[in-house]
């Protein structure tokens, strides 16, 4: 909130010695209103004093005096309770989000460090199902939050364009392909090829060892197995791209398994050198035991090389090319061994670094219809799910508002910022229940919900401005408003009090990777503006008042919009 909580570290550094960055950090947020804006816990304090943490809290509140920032700061038990100085903070923050609009929230606190989120990554010719949508939205999130907090952010899709799939799709092809439908509907295509190979080799398991062959094939450079692999990855690729732009999504590097083809013969002699690997009738193997994790395969014996093998690589590769401060992957929650073994062996090669990889981890989406499962062909399609929810958004839209102008438009944003939404808003690691109607209702915890109380500022505004109100807003007398009381409601303390906790739970959902700290926070806003909005007529105010309320609106929409913009979600401004 502004800068108030380093305001109170200097502040109670003062007094007790500790760093005022240690201060800052260990403020929290009381659990209900009244109880100030901030809460200092003094068990720390009480650890090192040997007193009591209340004693200490009394102690400390007796000797801080009101500042211009600061109303008063009151002992409530171990916590030492800090109010902040309304109209001081309304008058600064409400000018200030409403010149910096759009970039309100960029700051420079990443300045100078590299972030390389890992994210998406499907595979090739197994379809872009619902748990990639999950990596996705949750990357992109991650990707845009750390880029408002001024990193230099890496977004690399790891795409599965490599491994044992293709030797199977090889043979499925040749055998049963056909070029135009592949042509026509290549995920799709591919995907059904996919099953059918598991369907026959049930029947006849010599295609199994077919499969093999063939990827060996692929993996020794055979001209047809080349080229069959390429035109399945081409045309996958085009068609993943074309569901990214949809999403408004985008990637600074496709590089994916296969780019790191070339460089695993170094990654295994360096493995081997350093005395990690070792041969095992024929097949090299890491032994990490020692560390309570199941031995890993490298290598075959039959040459073939592996899934981790080219996450090895592509770790060091990446190291190498951004000097990353963090390499962040956003993959589900059924690969976290692979993950452990994956740094364990990074560290044990002498890396650093590797403790600044972290495995972002997420559980599974449930449909009705179970879990999804590539193999059997039980699968949902993102494509489809998507659609869906552009035509039930469409529905809800053409029943609320007939008269709508541009309903498709509309649509098109409260749908997938109800399935991003619906995502996000969850923690990660829970597994979810997919229900449309929860995503989908404009009064429970939903994108529909945050997008709405943004439509209805920028309606709001659109009357004004037939009012002739200069909705531009110059805002030189503000702070007299203020000084004569206006915005003194509850209603519109909290708000204003909830729009200044932006900026830090921004850097909450970068520090935990947990975007849905925002996303619970927009909700949030969102209620607060509607209870404002129940209590407090904007359009029907006295003047001086009407100003000062559309001003304090045009400050919520601005955080609605850009905290969806972080989320990936666009607010439309008629809905
Ligand atoms: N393609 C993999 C999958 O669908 C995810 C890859 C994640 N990234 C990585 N570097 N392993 O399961």
């Amino acid at each position: 909130m502004l800068a108030f909580k380093e305001e109170i570290g200097y502040l109670l550094s003062s007094l007790t010695g500790m760093h005022p960055g240690e201060v800052a950090s260990s403020l929290e947020i009381p659990p209900e209103p009244g109880l100030g804006e901030y809460a200092f816990p003094c068990y720390g304090l009480a650890r090192s004093q040997k007193k009591p943490p209340q004693v200490i809290a009394a102690e400390l509140a007796a000797k801080i005096k009101p500042a211009e920032y600061l109303e008063k700061v009151q002992s409530a038990g171990p916590y030492l309770n800090f109010y902040v100085h309304r109209p001081y903070l309304f008058s600064r923050l409400l000018p200030e989000i409403t010149r910096l609009g759009p970039e309100y929230g960029r700051n420079g606190e990443g300045q100078g460090h590299t972030v390389v989120i890992d994210y998406s990554a499907p595979n090739i010719a197994k379809p872009f199902g619902i748990g990639h949508l999950r990596s996705t939205v949750i990357g992109n999130a991650l990707y845009r939050i750390y880029n408002i907090m001024g990193y230099r952010v890496v977004g690399v899709n790891h795409l599965g364009d490599w491994g044992t799939q293709f030797g199977k799709l090889i043979v499925a092809y040749r055998h049963w392909g056909d070029n135009s439908r592949l042509e026509e509907d290549p995920v799709h295509y591919l995907y059904n090829l996919y099953v059918l190979f598991h369907k026959e080799a049930e029947k006849n398991p010599e295609l199994e060892e077919e499969a093999r062959l063939w990827f060996r094939n692929l993996e020794m450079n055979d001209k047809e197995a080349v080229q069959l692999w390429e035109r399945f990855r081409a045309l996958s690729l085009e068609e993943f791209k074309r569901l990214y732009s949809f999403l408004g999504i985008q990637f600074d590097s496709y590089q994916g398994e296969s780019f790191y083809n070339r460089l695993l013969e170094k990654t295994i002699t360096l493995a081997v050198e350093k005395g990690l690997a070792k041969e095992s009738q024929g097949a090299l193997i890491a032994d990490l035991e020692p560390y309570g994790l199941p031995p890993c395969l490298l290598r075959k014996k039959d040459g073939a090389t592996l899934y981790i093998t080219r996450d090895l690589a592509a770790a060091i590769y990446r190291y190498e090319q951004y000097r990353f401060h963090k390499l962040l992957y956003v993959v589900g929650a059924e690969q976290t061994l692979h993950f452990k073994q994956l740094f364990k062996i990074l560290e044990l090669m002498g890396y650093s670094w590797a403790r600044d990889c972290v495995h972002i981890s997420f559980g599974l989406i449930y449909f009705k219809e179970g879990r999804m499962s590539t193999r059997e062909g039980r699968v949902i399609f993102l494509e489809d799910v998507l659609n869906r929810a552009l035509d039930l958004a469409y529905n809800i839209i053409k029943e609320k508002n007939p008269d709508l102008l541009h309903k498709e438009k509309a649509a098109r944003m409260v749908g997938l910022g109800a399935v991003i939404f619906g995502d996000l808003i969850n923690d990660r690691i829970k597994d979810i229940e997919f229900d449309w109607d929860k995503v989908l209702d404009f009064s429970g915890e939903t994108a529909p919900y945050v997008q709405y109380a943004h439509a209805r500022i920028c309606s709001i505004f659109r009357k004004a401005a037939r009012e002739g109100e200069d909705v531009s807003l110059p805002v030189d007398n503000f702070p007299d408003l203020l000084e004569a009381g206006f915005l003194s409601s509850p209603e519109e303390e909290q708000l204003v009090i909830t729009l200044a906790r932006f900026v830090e739970q921004v850097r909450r959902a970068a520090q935990e990777y947990r975007p849905s700290y925002l996303a619970r926070y927009l909700v949030d806003l969102a209620r607060d503006f509607n209870k404002f909005y129940h209590n407090c007529p904007v359009l029907t105010a006295e003047k001086s008042l009407r100003r000062a309320r559309l001003l304090l609106i045009k400050g919520v929409r601005i955080v609605l919009h850009n905290g969806l913009a972080l989320l990936g979600i666009e607010a439309p401004e008629e809905m």
